[in-house]
């Protein structure tokens, strides 16, 4: 079975390949192990970072993919800085909208399974409980718009697909596309500044890359296994359990990270924010229980967990 990863050195992809090229890491707490895809061995991982293909062009997906003929392919690539999505929308709807119209129709060419992930903000956050996969998404900005539209594609032009959406993604790569992960931001601006001050009005579920690729991985097995075929195709959202404010988020990171530091509430108004954002937008899922498989483990586990690993890390790089 071939697996094309796309974004491969992105902070997801590097840990879909780790959990995908690997048994040697545990099914997580509380997982009940379900039917499996091929053991390693018989999976051939095919890692694809930006320098070897452009979503965003036709021709380009059609001639790579149509070389690899992957079974599955995987794409966590994308425009996603927010703010400068509301700058450059043409950018962010070609990458966003259009290079998942892209993988979708090749996909669906080629008989593959595509995994496309999507993202949290596609809600508005009036909700105030979890979002579930039923819920109607309206996005406020351009990155949510531009993102939604890409779920839509994948969802009209490839019969198999998961649409997986996330949220608030850390992993021991950091985000290429943001210079790091937002525990990298905290730990860097402790260093240098003295008071940090983090919002308080944006609820979010914080979620590890690790997990999302293991719970990815998961999904794909079910599907493989699954005989009726709407069970486990579709929206899936994937993120760790609970929900925090970006300032509880930090004040968290700063407490397993063993660090004092002085940190401040703020808000979106107070440092006057001109793109708007969710409130509200943890995430929960409906979908997940009746495939045999538990909630991600909570958001300050997985959090401990990361911080663990980013020490060894350290220690090792
Ligand atoms: N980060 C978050 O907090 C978050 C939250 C919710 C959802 N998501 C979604 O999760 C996914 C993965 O996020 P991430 O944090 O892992 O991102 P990331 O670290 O920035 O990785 C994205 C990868 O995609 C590649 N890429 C970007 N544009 C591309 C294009 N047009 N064609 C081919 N490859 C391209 C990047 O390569 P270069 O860097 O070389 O361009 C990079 O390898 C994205 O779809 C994002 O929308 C992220």
């Amino acid at each position: 079975m071939k697996i094309a990863i796309i974004g491969s050195n992105g902070q997801l992809g590097y840990d879909l390949r780790r959990i995908l090229s690997s048994q040697q890491i545990p099914p997580m707490a509380g997982s009940t192990q379900v039917a499996s895809l091929p053991s390693a061995e018989r999976r051939q991982i095919i890692p694809l970072t930006h320098q070897d293909i452009e979503i965003a062009n036709t021709e380009m997906v059609n001639n790579i993919l149509g070389e690899i003929r992957p079974n599955i392919v995987i794409n966590t690539a994308a425009y996603h800085r927010v703010e400068d999505c509301e700058i450059e929308y043409n950018k962010a709807f070609t990458v966003n909208a259009i290079g998942a119209r892209n993988l979708a129709q090749t996909c669906q060419r080629f008989g593959a399974t595509l995994v496309h992930i999507s993202t949290d903000y596609v809600f508005d956050g009036k909700k105030g409980e979890p979002y579930v996969e039923e819920d109607v998404p309206n996005p406020l900005n351009t990155y949510g718009v531009t993102k939604l539209a890409g779920e839509y594609f994948v969802k009209n032009y490839c019969e198999k697909h998961l649409i997986v959406r996330t949220a608030g993604l850390y992993g021991i790569m950091g985000s290429r596309a943001k210079g790091g992960s937002f525990i990298d931001t905290m730990l860097n601006l402790a260093q240098e500044r003295s008071e940090l001050m983090v919002v308080d009005d944006q609820i979010v579920s914080p979620s590890y890359t690790l997990d999302v690729a293991k719970r990815i991985e998961e999904l794909l097995a079910v599907q493989k296994s699954c005989s009726e075929r709407s069970e486990s195709n579709g929206v899936f959202h994937v993120a760790n359990s609970g929900q925090c404010s970006w300032y509880d988020f930090a004040s968290k990171i700063f407490e397993v990270a063993g660090l004092k530091v002085n940190i401040k509430r703020t808000s979106q108004e107070e440092l006057r924010s001109k793109i708007k954002r969710p409130r509200y937008s943890a995430l929960g899922s409906s979908r997940i229980q009746p495939l045999g498989l538990e909630p991600l483990r909570p958001w300050q586990e997985a959090l401990a967990a990361y911080v663990a690993e980013r020490k060894t890390a350290l220690k090792t790089i």
